[in-house]
């Protein structure tokens, strides 16, 4: 009663109270008459009696008096909050509500103090704000959570799940778990028969005690049971189709989740961390296990549990003993359920504050160089230590409580076992039953309490799943926003001709990025964008090969809109060199090979060679074979370009992207780039963007963009006499040219 109302906000301590009181009368009236009618000769089940009803009568009055004492201690606090909350107003005055409103605001006082030491800690702890995002996404699954019903319904949000663990046309697996089931059965009966044989050994030799007769036949059966029961048997076949089972949903799940996950838009990607996001693959595992432990574990106990309530009863044939143990297991589950609600919240505490910490040594060790740039290495030391500082102050914190649980739990259940002992004792010692069934309640105990342990166990253990299933759930609820239409058709590529026709986008609604935007790229012509950066350049592109979709107006491609075909087949006409290329930390081959998976080393190198990277390649120790580091670190950036150039090379794609392509590389291997690139571009659509204007002068059309527009278009001819942008650029870098050349004359001279 007492660990009900603990934590419960208002409970309604009069009522209560009166009960209580009334209660502990009675048992006062009733302990004075047992004490006033004892008999002279005191037995001593009668003494015990006598023992428990004062028990309870303790109990009643220890209530009473914890609910007085609280009562007293939420008035004086009340009047003073009333004292503070008046400052000095005249109490006549204040209105009739007045304790609430004052109440009121001093939450409000609290709240808002809660939330300034919220946001500071959130400050301190890390400056990119993703603990408010954390704390959000949070607070909108609790959200979600009470909207979709309690409980039911968010246990109905994981079914979900279910279309994929369940083997559906799986002859052998579903064959797997019905021989599992098949092993849990056999498995209760042992549970039942070894105890009871144990009682029937007992028996045997209290008969045939200094006869001299072995009672083997008794003894082989129970040999025999204990055989079946062990793990060599039945114990390892369940092994053995578990494992296979578990293997199967292990697959199905990371299946499911990776393929979501890679699935999902760019606008999801953008926001969400990736190694929150490989954690997230990592702990689909926790679902399996929330599965496999409702279906493998729970199930059994509760089966177990019950059975054992009958047997016991049928042993003793007294109703009593099923009551007592009915008792200590409600007491048992009341213990076990407020302590996962007290941890519940501290345990995701602790899995958030887990989650950070790994964050911070993951962000640190993968941005090692940029921490070095900064020598922020003591910085980043503290980040982790803070981090690991309030993993481990909130693990204890859960340790605690868990401690306490408990302590509780043991208590409860060793009560029950008193009790059914005692009771025990009491009908063999008056010869209704025989010593054996002493035996075999003591070995039965067991299967009683065996299960009520590791329930709680799994418990503790499945609020872990849930809270980690949850995250999982939540990636897996999150839709690509980009996806095929019903009606997508392959797209079919046959002169290249691009077309935007009043395009506008936006990546937040209070800001467009790209403003009515038209053009129209001829096949085989090649299309430059130039402007500041921060202009929309690459973001033409990102539209171009669908990372987003345009907000206004329509891309076609040889009539095609963008969203009538199906992503696969745009993705394929498309090459891009992309502003930011990376690489897979393998071999420059296989990374080039990337491009198209079937292509042979001679058509790999050929493609290296019209990227002028080829002879630079066949100079490194490994040549081909030479390891790039994650994401092509150990290149340098005239490189990489080249072999992303190389790759959309081997793609052989009928439109090219090319977005900065060659900015890393020096003027003389980017005039040897564009010969080559000449004759692959000469049959494609290209795009391109670049910062070098003497790298675009001959394409056949010039976008000059800015803010998201295109202020100016034409060929290099028309835009460096029409005084506009484009001449301002053209003519600042020119004389930056010039300036360069004369001052290299000047130096020698020198
Ligand atoms: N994923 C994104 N989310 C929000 N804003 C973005 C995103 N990517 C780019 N932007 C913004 O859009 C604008 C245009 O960016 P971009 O197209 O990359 O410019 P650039 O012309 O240099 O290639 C910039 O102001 C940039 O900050
Ligand atoms: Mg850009």
């Amino acid at each position: 009663m007492t660990l009900f109302l603990a934590d419960d906000q208002s409970p309604l301590w009069s009522q209560y109270t009166g009960t209580w009181v009334v209660g502990a009368v009675g048992e006062i009236v009733l302990v004075a008459t047992l004490i006033g009618s004892r008999p002279s000769t005191s037995v001593d089940f009668d003494n015990a009696a006598l023992a428990l009803q004062i028990l309870r009568l303790i109990f009643l009055l220890a209530l009473v008096g914890y609910a007085l004492f609280c009562r007293w201690t939420t008035e004086s606090s009340s009047t003073k909050d009333v004292e503070v909350g008046n400052n000095g107003a005249p109490v006549e005055e204040s209105p009739l509500l007045s304790g609430e409103s004052i109440l009121e605001s001093t939450t409000t006082a609290g709240q808002l103090e809660g939330r300034q030491y919220g946001a500071m800690n959130g400050t301190s702890n890390s400056e990119d704000g993703d603990d408010d995002d954390e704390e959000k996404e949070a607070k909108e699954l609790e959200k979600k959570l009470i909207e979709a019903g309690g409980w039911w319904g968010y246990v109905k949000g994981f079914s979900l799940f279910l279309p994929y663990l369940w083997p559906k046309k799986q002859p052998k697996i579903q064959l797997y778990l019905l021989l599992i089931g098949l092993c849990i059965a056999a498995e209760r009966v042992f549970n039942v028969l070894i105890p009871r044989q144990e009682g029937i050994i007992v028996d045997k030799l209290t008969q045939v005690y200094g006869t001299g007769e072995l009672p083997w036949k008794e003894v082989a059966f129970w040999f025999f049971l204990k055989f079946l029961d062990s793990r060599a048997t039945f114990g390892m076949l369940q092994q053995f189709f578990e494992f296979h089972l578990d293997n199967w949903s292990l697959r199905q799940m990371t299946d499911l989740i990776f393929r979501h996950i890679m699935n999902l838009s760019m606008d999801f990607h953008v926001s969400k961390d990736s190694g929150e996001l490989i954690r997230a693959v990592e702990q689909g595992s926790s679902l399996n296990m929330l599965i496999r432990m409702l279906l493998f574990d729970f199930g059994p106990i509760f089966l177990d549990i019950g059975v054992s309530l009958f047997y016991i009863t049928y042993l003793f044939d007294d109703i009593y003993f099923a009551c007592i143990m009915i008792v200590s297991a409600v007491f048992y589950a009341i213990a076990t359920w407020k302590g996962n609600i007290w941890g519940a919240r501290k345990r995701r505490v602790n899995a958030e504050d887990d989650r950070q910490e790994s964050k911070t040594k993951f962000e640190s060790i993968s941005n090692w160089t940029t921490v070095s740039y900064f020598n922020r290495t003591r910085y980043q030391h503290g980040r982790l230590m803070t981090s690991l500082e309030n993993m481990i102050a909130s693990s204890t914190v859960l340790f605690n409580i868990e401690c306490a649980v408990d302590a509780a739990r043991v208590l409860s259940l060793f009560l029950g076992y008193l009790c059914v002992n005692f009771l025990a004792v009491y009908r063999i010692s008056q010869g209704t039953k025989s010593i054996g069934t002493f035996v075999t309640l003591n070995s039965y105990w067991n299967v009683f309490s065996g299960p009520l342990w590791y329930l709680s166990y799994l418990s503790s253990d499945i609020t872990t799943h849930l809270v980690n299933a949850e995250r999982v759930l939540q990636v897996l609820k999150s839709k690509p926003t980009i996806t095929d239409s019903q009606t997508a058709r392959p797209l079919r590529v046959e002169n290249g001709e691009v077309r935007f026709e009043n395009v506008s986008f936006s990546y937040d609604k209070r800001k467009d990025t790209i403003k009515d935007v038209s053009f129209i790229a001829k096949p085989r012509q090649m299309i430059a964008l130039v402007g500041e950066t921060g202009s929309g350049k690459s973001t033409i592109f990102k539209l171009l090969f669908r990372f987003y979709d345009v907000t206004g107006g329509s891309i076609t491609i040889d009539g095609s809109d963008l969203r009538d075909v199906t992503l696969s087949s745009l993705r394929d006409a498309i090459g891009v060199v992309p502003q930011d290329a990376s690489l897979f930390n393998t071999s420059i081959m296989e990374n080039v090979r990337f491009a198209r998976l079937d292509a042979s080393d001679d058509e790999v190198m050929a493609a290296c060679k019209a990227a002028c990277i080829h002879d630079k390649i066949m100079s490194f120790p490994d040549k081909y074979k030479t390891k790039v580091g994650e994401r092509g670190v150990k290149l340098s950036g005239g490189e990489l370009q080249r072999v992303s150039i190389a790759r959309v090379i081997l793609k052989n794609p009928q439109i090219v992207l090319l977005d900065e392509a060659t900015s890393a590389v020096d003027s003389s291997t980017e005039a040897h780039i564009q010969d080559a690139f000449r004759k692959f571009t000469e049959h494609r659509t290209t795009f391109v963007i670049a910062h070098r204007l003497s790298t675009i002068m001959d394409a056949d059309t010039i976008l000059v963009v800015d803010k998201g527009e295109i202020v100016e278009r034409g060929t290099h001819e028309e835009l460096t006499s029409a005084g506009g942008k484009y001449q301002q650029l053209w003519e600042a870098q020119t004389t930056k040219v010039k300036k360069t050349v004369e001052e290299s004359k000047l130096l020698l001279d020198i």
